[in-house]
């Protein structure tokens, strides 16, 4: 495991609606890599609510700290994000700003972490920017985004009283994105642990992602969900 115990995925997202529709998509697709052997810390939107970041300015807000040191401690990233004028809402980017105080680690920003993308709009036109303004912020921050990313449209009701989904297509979609996030997770700190161990056997790397079973072998089951 990548921290010699399980994986940590640090999520964050939603908004401070009490039924946010970001917010629970993140609650789910942490509750799956919890179910499949990761521990989890969240970060939701009124935890988010830092002061804007300023780039000059040592920050001193100890939510913001938390969280930062929560993201440079993480093996793999969850962010979902609602579409404000069909891209990420101030509130998440704000909170995205605080990354660069990870700018001189040694592995800066979100190097070596997979990222899970979650984006929920009142339509589907702005789910879809939002979710690619989401990847391109997350290849700016030398992330991998996962080749699974999910899209939610708020108008169209996806979630039962208790939070949970009503939605077959869009839960296995949130749990293969939380397995995406897992298994890069793992595999890359294989990787790692061979150059470290200066025994890099780039066949026998090959050989095991080949070997390793599909991260969601589940979503074929549900027709087209895996579609992007
Ligand atoms: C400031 C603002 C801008 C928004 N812009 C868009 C938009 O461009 N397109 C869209 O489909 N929905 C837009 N919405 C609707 C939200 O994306 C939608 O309500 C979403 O579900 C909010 O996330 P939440 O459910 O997690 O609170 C906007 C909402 C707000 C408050």
């Amino acid at each position: 495991m990548p921290s010699g115990g399980s994986p940590l995925i640090v999520g964050f997202g939603g908004t401070s609606r009490s039924e946010s529709t970001s917010d629970r998509a993140l609650r789910l697709a942490l509750s799956a890599a919890e179910h499949q052997g990761a521990a989890v810390k969240a970060f939701f939107g009124p935890d988010l609510a830092f002061p804007m970041y300023q780039p000059h300015q040592i920050p001193e807000d100890p939510r913001a700290l938390q969280f930062v040191n929560a993201l440079r401690q993480a093996d793999g990233i969850i962010i979902a994000s609602p579409g404000y004028h069909g891209a990420i809402s101030g509130l998440i980017k704000n909170a995205i700003d605080y990354v660069e105080l990870l700018r001189d680690d040694t592995r800066p920003y979100f190097e070596g972490r997979a990222v899970g993308c979650i984006a929920c709009a009142a339509g589907w036109q702005a789910s879809a920017s939002t979710l690619a303004s989401l990847r391109s912020v997350v290849h700016a921050l030398r992330g991998w985004p996962t080749p699974v990313g999910v899209m939610l449209n708020s108008t169209i009701s996806s979630f039962a009283a208790d939070g949970t989904c009503a939605d077959a297509k869009l839960d296995a979609q949130l749990s293969c994105v939380a397995r995406q996030v897992l298994f890069f997770s793992e595999y890359e700190a294989e990787c790692r642990t061979r150059i470290v161990d200066n025994s890099v056997d780039k066949h026998q790397v090959r050989r095991a992602s080949a070997a390793s079973p599909d991260a969601c072998g589940s979503l074929s089951t549900v027709g087209e969900g895996i579609t992007q």
